[in-house]
């Protein structure tokens, strides 16, 4: 296990390598709607990251999305060979958001950051998006979302034992601005938010 991950991201890895251990990868699909079709078509040259990606869910929207390079990453061994072996075209590795600034600076067109948040400490939310800010290129657009404290209601029996970090929209907006990125597109549902956020 990664020792940059805080305890309560590792109890969260362990659980999604558990998972993907007995077999269970399924999950409902992600598809592009009118609020991320084409987000990246106009992204600067460098590939997509797809941080945290899990069993690889982003993928069959990734032409949709306007990818044209894609990376996945995640802390997760068993995502990542699962990956491996599921998308033999693409590339993966094993490794944490708080990495990429040094392992990739000024590299990336672009990121996915899809239900990753809900695992992250607040308290690590600078560290994490310096790293990635560090790691993209100027211009580069990005997709991420966090549950709101109301979501707590609602997370299933498998998930209840994890930790889980709850966002409000003003705090995550305020952490965006710190670390030079501008919200370009806001999406707000009962219990949860996305964002489209532009590198600048
Ligand atoms: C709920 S899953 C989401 C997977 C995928 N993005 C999706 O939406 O289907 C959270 C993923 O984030 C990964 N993760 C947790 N902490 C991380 C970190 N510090 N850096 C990168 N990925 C992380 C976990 O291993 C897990 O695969």
């Amino acid at each position: 296990m990664l020792t940059t991950l805080s305890p309560q991201e590792r109890e969260a890895v362990s659980f999604y390598d558990r998972r993907i251990r007995a077999g269970d990868t399924v999950d409902k699909p992600l598809w592009a709607d009118d609020f991320t079709y084409g987000m990246f078509r106009d992204h600067p040259d460098g590939p997509v990251v797809d941080i945290g990606c899990g069993i690889g869910r982003a993928i069959p929207a990734l032409e949709a999305y306007g990818v044209r390079d894609y990376l996945g990453v995640d802390p997760s061994e068993a995502s990542v060979t699962y990956c491996q072996a599921t998308f033999p075209g693409l590339k993966f590795m094993i490794s944490d958001v708080r990495l990429l600034g040094e392992l990739y600076p000024m590299y990336f067109g672009g990121f996915l950051l899809l239900n990753v948040l809900m695992h992250t400490p607040e308290k690590d939310l600078d560290v994490v998006l310096s790293s990635l800010r560090k790691s993209l290129l100027p211009g580069a657009s990005g997709l991420l979302n966090a549950n709101k404290p109301a979501m707590a209601e609602y997370i299933n029996d498998a998930a209840k034992s994890l930790t889980m970090s709850y966002y409000v929209p003003e705090r995550l907006d305020e952490a965006l601005k710190r670390h030079n990125f501008e919200l370009d597109l806001f999406r707000e549902e009962d219990v949860s938010f996305m964002m489209i956020v532009n590198a600048i």
